[in-house]
């Protein structure tokens, strides 16, 4: 036979994967396979496969009898926006995408080489989890692959996208990355499935209640981003990597965003007089970045602290900004777990951080203390000191207290603070301290309520605003809000050289 034609006949069934019915099953659920998904994910005929031919050699259960092309896993690198990307897509079609030992071994070369050469790799999941057949040899591969995540982690940019189901032990590899993507409805991730939370406590509950992309981005905070469609995670998943560097000795890509530091008129009259107004702190951002353009992070979890990338002046920087419409943007557990993650990811890949502050304080309360908001807000002090990039904060209402520290101020390593001139930096906002130093006059006056209301005013003239702490040289400049872009912009470009180190050790050892 001809050889060549033999090659050609080997790689089309590697290529039909699980054969047409399965195929038609997984298009039946709303899924693409795991070929329609690469073809998305890289630039039009750069995809080059790699370990096509692998297989198992596994033989219990009658395994020696079944064919598994490609191994239920296609893998192997190509460009994405001109940039390298290596890629893994679980074939549900072979299998149900579960994981052998050789299935893991082709994903574990892919993290391998991807390492090496310096470049992001995506895995796009869909598995049944630990191939039952293969025992324990599916447990070793797993934990494999949880190894090389752990050494690129903080090397390269981990993405993975959950796009059927992910149960079991499986889920840790989408955690130990660095961004977790889940499509609505077909995506489900869980330790235990519902199947045995019934029989192990009664509890009754749907797998999608359990594990759906929503419970994840909203609750439990294991995803960062919610998408409806494969279609729409793969174009997104594109879209963060434009904002990510290949790796964590290289700068982020520069984009000529062709907009010009407009004067922003509406800013200066954005602020509302009533102190205790709330407004979308989105909208300040939109107005600042490059072209409006703002990815959100983590966009319904912990809503009362917005995260994302967008660009100054063509850059990638990661915002992160309290959000006054939520919990009047206070700062508790799951907010400064979800700050404090994003800004070590933004540190480890070059991304430089803006901080936008409206902060009235921790959110007050024993579920906040039971649950350990010294610990938790510990994170974001902790992971601001030592985040060595360019940090840029802006304050634009309230900073007080230990929230204003953790928004990052100049202590603790801000390169640039600029305030507007209707912020408020003090301990504490004016009503709580007028009760407490002005107690004795209040309860000694004539007319109380008449004398708290005017010490509450000699409070917030004299302390809740900027000046104070720019007298100090806390903030180096009051800006006036129109102006903020241009500054922004020119800060950033100003620290384009920064270098900063920190001590030598093994590694921190930051509250978790
Ligand atoms: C071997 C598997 C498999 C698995 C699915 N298949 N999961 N084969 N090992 N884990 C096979 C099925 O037998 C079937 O083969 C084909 O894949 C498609 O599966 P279906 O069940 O027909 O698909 P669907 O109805 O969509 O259901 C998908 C599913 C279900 C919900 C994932 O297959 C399922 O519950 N699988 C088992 C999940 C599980 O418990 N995995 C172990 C988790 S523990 P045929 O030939 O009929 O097409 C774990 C530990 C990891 O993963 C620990 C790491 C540290």
């Amino acid at each position: 036979m001809d050889k060549n034609k033999l090659l050609v006949e080997k790689k089309e069934k590697v290529v039909a994967g699980g054969g047409a019915k399965r195929v038609e099953s997984q298009h039946a659920k709303g899924k693409l396979t795991a070929r329609e998904r690469l073809e998305l994910l890289f630039d039009e005929n750069t995809f080059v496969e790699l370990d096509a031919f692998v297989t198992h050699r596994a033989t219990s259960f009658g395994m020696d009898k079944v064919e598994a092309p490609g191994e239920g896993v296609v893998t192997g690198y190509g460009y994405v926006n001109d940039r390298l990307v290596y890629a893994y897509a679980q074939d549900f079609t072979v299998i149900g995408g579960s994981l052998g030992e050789m299935h893991a071994a082709k994903i574990v070369k892919a993290q391998e080489n991807a390492l090496k050469v310096g470049a992001p790799i995506v895995g796009l999941n869909d598995s049944g989890g630990a191939r039952i057949q293969e025992g324990v040899d599916a447990l070793s591969g797993y934990a494999k692959i949880f190894y090389a995540n752990t050494m690129s982690s903080g090397v390269i940019p981990q993405i993975t996208a959950i796009m059927g189901p992910c149960a079991g032990g499986a889920v840790y590899s989408p955690a130990l990355t660095d961004f977790v993507f889940m499509v609505d409805k077909t995506a489900q991730m869980f330790i235990t499935g519902p199947q045995v939370i019934e029989t192990v406590t009664g509890e009754k509950v749907s797998a999608e209640d359990l594990g759906g992309s929503m419970t994840h981005n909203s609750t439990s905070g294991v995803a960062h981003f919610h998408n409806l469609s494969d279609e729409d995670t793969i174009s997104e998943i594109r879209r963060l990597l434009s904002f990510l560097p290949s790796n964590n000795a290289e700068r982020t890509p520069l984009v000529d965003s062709g907009e010009v530091e407009g004067f922003l008129e509406h800013l200066d009259s954005f602020i509302p007089e009533n102190p205790n107004k709330p407004y979308d702190m989105r909208d300040i951002i939109t107005s600042l970045v490059d072209n409006g353009d703002f990815m959100e992070y983590q966009a319904y979890y912990a809503q009362n602290i917005i995260t994302g990338f967008a660009r100054m002046g063509g850059r990638s920087v990661g915002v992160v900004a309290n959000q006054p419409k939520v919990l009047a943007g206070t700062l508790d557990v799951n907010a400064s777990d979800k700050a404090a993650r994003f800004i070590r990811t933004c540190d480890a890949f070059n991304i430089p951080l803006l901080n936008l502050v409206d902060v009235p304080g921790f959110l007050p309360g024993t579920e906040q203390e039971y649950t350990g908001i010294i610990r938790h807000g510990a994170k974001m002090l902790y992971a601001y000191s030592e985040a060595t990039v360019a940090k840029v904060t802006l304050i634009v209402r309230k900073a007080y207290g230990g929230a204003y520290i953790a928004m990052c101020n100049k202590e603790l390593g801000a390169d640039i603070v600029y305030a507007w001139p209707t912020a408020e930096i003090a301990v504490m906002g004016p009503q709580g301290a007028a009760n407490i130093i002005f107690r004795k006059e209040i309860g000694e006056a004539d007319d109380p309520v008449a004398e708290r209301a005017a010490r509450i005013n000699q409070y917030d003239e004299e302390f809740a605003t900027p000046y104070k702490a720019a007298e100090r040289g806390y903030v180096d400049d009051v800006i006036l809000p129109h102006s903020s872009r241009a500054r922004l912009v020119d800060a950033f470009v100003m620290l384009e050289s920064k270098r900063e180190s920190l001590p030598r050790k093994k590694h921190g050892n930051m509250p978790l």
